[in-house]
């Protein structure tokens, strides 16, 4: 059976900063609140206008992550894209993603899993690989989260970014790449975060439907404790699985939504904060592309080494909740 590798990574983030001094002139909050609740200093936010919504940041890492892995588009059996925050309700931002990259009649779909929604796509690609039905495979995660925040909340303004991470996936016989996959979930904890308006089963009045954004919604506190308690355990199951234990792990990457919530998975797991790979100082919360773009960093800051074992382990609106453990190959 076919292994999946990853053999190339991409990031794009927009240029535009927003620090967390801006923020303090848009809502009552300040830099030393934003940075001791959550370790956020600035995040991106991307403008329509310049060409940086979802698809088109998406689009800009994956180019950079097939360069990496020197794929051409044509090549690509399937792109998977995990966003929440697509360009259209419909088509998908996988098909936006497939006409702009020309990659022949690739299959392409989105999938909605809130921040976890780049490990349920590296499932998908795990799963399509290892079963012969995919060669080669490029997930996205990408998300303009701007464009759902409630700019007028503080609570949950301050968390969140926009950017995009990409990865090839490719099968070869070689024992490594991704070991396994775990993904969860339980809807029954889907109002902790989720978009209000939208859920009208009949509009009221058409007219009204272009005027109404998604706007997000969050419960901080009952979240956070759900965060900690369900990406520490499926981290466990992920290393249990593969019979390895905490010190054969050299970097986890968690899904990067505030620093205290990855101390205490650190300290629920036993794994010095220090081998957590964090960028969320930069980018903030960036849902699904998060882990695409640490990964992105820290593979050509030149920390990852062939035959590392890295954890990926995130959290997201859902509930949903997934891990994976890759022998690193690329
Ligand atoms: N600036 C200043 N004060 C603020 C701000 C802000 N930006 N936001 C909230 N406050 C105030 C509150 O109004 C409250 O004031 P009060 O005591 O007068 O009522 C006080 O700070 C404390 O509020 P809490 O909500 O208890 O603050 P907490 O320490 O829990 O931090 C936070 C809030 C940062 C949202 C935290 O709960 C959290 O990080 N939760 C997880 C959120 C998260 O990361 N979600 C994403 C993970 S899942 C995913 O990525 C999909």
């Amino acid at each position: 059976m076919a292994y999946a590798h990853i053999i190339g990574t991409g990031a794009w983030v927009p240029p535009r900063v927003l620090a967390n001094e801006d923020l303090e002139r848009i809502v009552d909050t300040s830099d030393e609140w934003i940075i001791r609740r959550t370790g956020i200093k600035e995040r991106r936010i991307a403008r329509k206008d310049a060409s940086e919504g979802t698809t088109d940041m998406g689009l800009r890492a994956a180019r950079s992550a097939l360069q990496m892995a020197k794929v051409s588009p044509d090549q690509l059996d399937t792109i998977i894209v995990a966003t929440v925050t697509a360009d259209h309700l419909f088509p998908s931002a996988a098909c936006m993603v497939q006409k702009e990259l020309e990659a022949g009649s690739a299959a392409a779909y989105d999938i909605s899993a809130g921040c976890s929604g780049f490990i349920y796509g590296l499932d998908s690609a795990n799963n399509a690989s290892r079963s012969g039905q995919a060669d080669t495979i490029l997930v996205i995660g990408a998300e303009r989260l701007s464009s759902v925040v409630n700019w007028r909340d503080r609570s949950t303004c301050v968390l969140l970014g926009d950017g995009a991470g990409a990865a090839v996936i490719r099968g070869n016989d070689a024992v490594g790449g991704i070991l396994s996959t775990h993904i969860q979930s339980d809807g029954s904890f889907w109002d902790l975060l989720h978009a209000v308006e939208g859920n009208d089963y009949l509009p009221e009045s058409l007219s009204d439907l272009s005027t109404k954004p998604y706007v997000l919604t969050m419960e901080g506190n009952r979240l956070f404790k759900q965060a900690v308690g369900c990406m520490a355990r499926i981290a466990e199951q992920a290393l249990d699985k593969n019979g390895l234990t905490i010190n054969d792990i050299q970097l986890v990457f968690p899904h990067q939504a505030n620093l205290r919530i990855l101390q205490a998975v650190s300290e629920r797991l036993k794994i010095p904060m220090d081998n957590f790979y964090t960028n969320l100082q930069k980018y903030g919360n960036t849902s699904s592309a998060s882990i695409p773009i640490a990964l992105d960093e820290a593979h050509r800051e030149g920390c990852l080494n062939p035959g590392d074992h890295i954890l990926l382990v995130s959290f997201g609106a859902g509930l949903t909740w997934g891990a994976t453990i890759i022998q690193w190959s690329a």
